[in-house]
C-alpha cells in the first residue's frame, strides 16, 4: 500500500492503475478510523480495482466554535487499518496542498443543505460538498463510497454529482453500530463510559419510531414526542434535532405515507451525535 502526500503523485499513481485498466474507487475520510469507515474501503475492494483512501481534517467544514483542531488524529494507527481492508493507496494531503491559497470557489448544494444538521451548522455542507468535489476531481474515481450514517451529506454529494454530471457513481454503505446500536463515530472517543452508555439511547428512540410505524402509527408529531421521552432517559442528552423528512427533498413531513428519513442529532455532555434510520410505509 502506496502514502502519497501530494496531488501531483496521487494523480500519477491513479493514472498508472487506469492505463492498466483498473476501475478506481474512492473512499474519502477525515481519519480516526473505525470499523464504519473499514466496512466503506472493503466495500470498495469488492467492487472497484484500485481503491485510493483519503485522510483529510476538511477545515473548511468546521465552525469557528467547533472541534477542528481537537478532531482526533491517529494516523499510525489509520494506515495499518486501510492496508488490512484493502486500500491500495492512501491519499493524506495538507491543508496547504489541499488550499494553497484563499478558496473563492464554493459548492453550494442549495436547499438540500438548509435543515436538519444544516440549520445547526451554517456552513458546513458547503465546506463537505466543496472539499468532495475537489477530491473527486484530483482523483476522478468511478466509484465513491459514504456511509449512510451522514445521510444529509450523501444526499448531497449525490445530488452536486447529478446536478453537475461528474462522472461518478455515489455507492452508499449501511451505518456501522456498536453492539448498544450506537452507530460508530470518530467523535464517540470524545465520550465517557457513563455517556457511551447514554448515547445508546439515540438508537433506541430510532428503533422505537420504526416499531410505531410498524404498528400503523403515521402521524409524525406522535412518534416525535415518544422519541424525545425515550431519549431524555439519557440525563446528559440536549436534544438539537428529531426530524422526520422525504428522504429525496430533506423537507418536513406530517404523516409518514412515503419513503422517509428519520434524522437526529444530540448532544451528550460536549459530544454532538448524529444517527438515522430510513422508513418505507410499505415495512
Ligand atoms: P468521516 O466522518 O471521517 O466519514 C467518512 C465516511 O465514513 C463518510 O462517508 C461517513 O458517512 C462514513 N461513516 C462514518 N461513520 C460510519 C458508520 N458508523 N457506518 C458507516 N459509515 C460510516 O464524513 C466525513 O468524514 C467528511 O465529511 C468527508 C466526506 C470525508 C469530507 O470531508
Amino acid at each position: 500500500m502506496k502514502i502519497e502526500r501530494t496531488i501531483r503523485s496521487i494523480r500519477k499513481i491513479v493514472k498508472q492503475a487506469r492505463a492498466k485498466g483498473k476501475s478506481i474507487g474512492l473512499v474519502p475520510t477525515m481519519g480516526a478510523l473505525h470499523q464504519g469507515h473499514i466496512s466503506l474501503i472493503e466495500r470498495a475492494a469488492n467492487k472497484t480495482d484500485f481503491v485510493v483512501v483519503t485522510i483529510f481534517v476538511n477545515p473548511t467544514q468546521f465552525g469557528p466554535k467547533e472541534d477542528f483542531n481537537k478532531y482526533p488524529r491517529s494516523i499510525r494507527i489509520d494506515l495499518e487499518a486501510c492496508r488490512k481492508a484493502g486500500a491500495d493507496v492512501v491519499f493524506i494531503p495538507s491543508v496547504k496542498q489541499m488550499y494553497p491559497q484563499e478558496n473563492m470557489t464554493w459548492v453550494n448544494v442549495e436547499k438540500l443543505s438548509q435543515g436538519l444538521c444544516g440549520r445547526f451548522r451554517p456552513g458546513h455542507f458547503r465546506g463537505v460538498a466543496t472539499v468532495c468535489a475537489k477530491l473527486f476531481n484530483i482523483v476522478q474515481p468511478d466509484f465513491a463510497f459514504f456511509g449512510q450514517k451522514d445521510a444529509q451529506q450523501v444526499i448531497i454529494i449525490k445530488r452536486m454529482v447529478a446536478d453537475l454530471n461528474m462522472p461518478l457513481d455515489i455507492v452508499i454503505c449501511p451505518t456501522v453500530r456498536e453492539k448498544s446500536g450506537l452507530a460508530k463515530s470518530s467523535r464517540n472517543q470524545y465520550l465517557s463510559p457513563q455517556e457511551k452508555i447514554e448515547a445508546a439511547y439515540l438508537y433506541k428512540s430510532l428503533r422505537k419510531c420504526r416499531q410505531m410505524v410498524g404498528k400503523g402509527i403515521k402521524d409524525v408529531k406522535k412518534i416525535i414526542s415518544q422519541m424525545q421521552k425515550i431519549i431524555h432517559f439519557a440525563k446528559s442528552a440536549k436534544i438539537e434535532y428529531i426530524e422526520i423528512v422525504d428522504l429525496k427533498t430533506l423537507e418536513p413531513v406530517k404523516k409518514i405515507d412515503r419513503l422517509v428519513l428519520v434524522a437526529l442529532a444530540v448532544r451528550i455532555g460536549g459530544t454532538r451525535l448524529i444517527d438515522n434510520i430510513t422508513i418505507d410505509k410499505a415495512r
